[in-house]
């Protein structure tokens, strides 16, 4: 019998036909192994370029010998460090395994079959994911210059709608909703529905662009803001990320989390990075210097990007991306099509090392 052939029904829920699932970028390794590479650099995935914070490697060498227990399910270390940050306490933060786990966490808690919740098309992809995993509906509103229009969010609001989901700034157009348009957005929602506001790249915004989205969480209303140490600390690998909401909603979050969903080595990571301000302003020095070599770099080569609020650029092509994506693995660049967002003409490329920056911008003006 080979492995297609099947003797019972597929168990699988019909629902997951219609879940494009995660399509992750090319591994470094996979590239040399493809196209018999030895040199291959990835900027496909918002990673720091500068490797993790090196005070969170240091202080999760101690913790080798503690494998063997489980994790704080409580997080309380981690916790209590967020929430002083935030002038909090622990009861208004959830843990989770990266940010992305708590985007599960949301719909899990808040969305029951045939609700509806509202996101942007080009928004980052795991929304409509978690959406239709609990047999709900994904509302997407088209963006506008790549930047989500709240007005059209509102107009699409109806009696069934629970959640809406929006990343700021933006993946994958690094585009950034201001403060007035989200206080006035605010103002107009519904108070019962939830909204979640996904800061994945918060720490790379200038301090006065901060929209203070904690304003709203203080106030107790429904809204949830995500975190995450995969992009300015370095800590991808290790998959931890936090949301801050009022006590009530965070309390449902918990209720349907796996309770060890962060581990041993991700807790004390992250909490470790979070004093490594040397590690941060060195990161967001070399994000500074590459954004600019990079912005001018592309213009010069006729293909301006959209100006971006992180640390990676939304670049739209004259060409197929898919083929320039092949085209700029056979010379050892990995970037991200985007093609998962049905734009054809347009890729997304991290902010990387000086030296990988330089490296992309002789690949795409060989291919173009
Ligand atoms: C908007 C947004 N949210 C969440 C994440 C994922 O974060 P994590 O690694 O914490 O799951 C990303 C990563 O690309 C992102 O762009």
């Amino acid at each position: 019998m080979t492995t297609n052939e099947t003797v019972a029904p597929d168990p699988a829920r019909a629902i997951l036909n219609l879940i494009r699932p995660y399509e992750p970028a090319k591994a470094i390794e996979e590239v040399k192994r493809e196209y018999g590479l030895t040199r291959v650099i990835k900027l496909a995935s918002n990673e720091n370029p500068l490797g993790p914070s090196p005070k969170a490697v240091e202080a999760i060498i101690p913790m080798m010998s503690q494998l063997h227990r489980y994790p704080d399910p409580s997080g309380y270390t981690l916790k209590g460090k967020l929430a002083d940050r935030v002038g909090l306490s622990r009861e208004w933060i959830v843990l989770g395994n990266g940010s992305t786990e708590i985007v599960e966490q949301v719909s899990l808690a808040f969305l029951n079959p045939g609700d509806e919740a509202i996101t942007g098309k080009e928004m980052f992809f795991k929304y409509p994911i978690s959406i239709r995993f609990m047999s709900a509906e994904p509302v997407l509103v088209p963006l506008v210059e790549h930047k989500l229009r709240l007005d059209d969010v509102l107009e699409r609001v109806t009696p069934r709608t629970k959640v809406v989901f929006i990343a700021n700034p933006n993946n994958p157009t690094g585009t950034m909703i201001p403060r007035e348009e989200l206080d006035d957005f605010m103002a107009r929602i519904p108070p019962e529905i939830v909204v979640v506001l996904d800061e994945a790249y918060h720490e790379f915004l200038p301090a006065d662009q901060d929209p203070d989205f904690l304003r709203y969480v203080r106030e107790g209303r429904n809204v949830i803001i995500l975190r995450t140490f995969s992009k300015i600390y370095g800590l991808a690998g290790l998959r931890v990320g936090y949301g801050i909401a009022p006590p009530h909603m965070i309390a449902s979050l918990n209720q349907v989390r796996e309770v060890f969903n962060t581990n041993s080595i991700a807790q004390h990571a992250a909490a470790a990075a979070m004093d490594d301000g040397g590690f941060i302003k060195k990161t967001l020095e070399n994000n500074e210097i590459g954004k600019k070599y990079l912005a001018a770099g592309l213009e010069k080569l006729g293909i301006p990007p959209v100006p971006t609020c992180t640390n990676f650029f939304f670049l739209p092509l004259p060409v197929d991306c898919r083929t320039l994506f092949e085209q700029l693995l056979r010379r050892g660049v990995i970037v991200r099509p985007m093609a998962r967002y049905d734009l054809d003409k347009a890729i997304r490329v991290t902010v990387g090392l000086p030296e990988e920056n330089e490296e992309f911008l002789k690949a795409i003006a060989g291919v173009l």
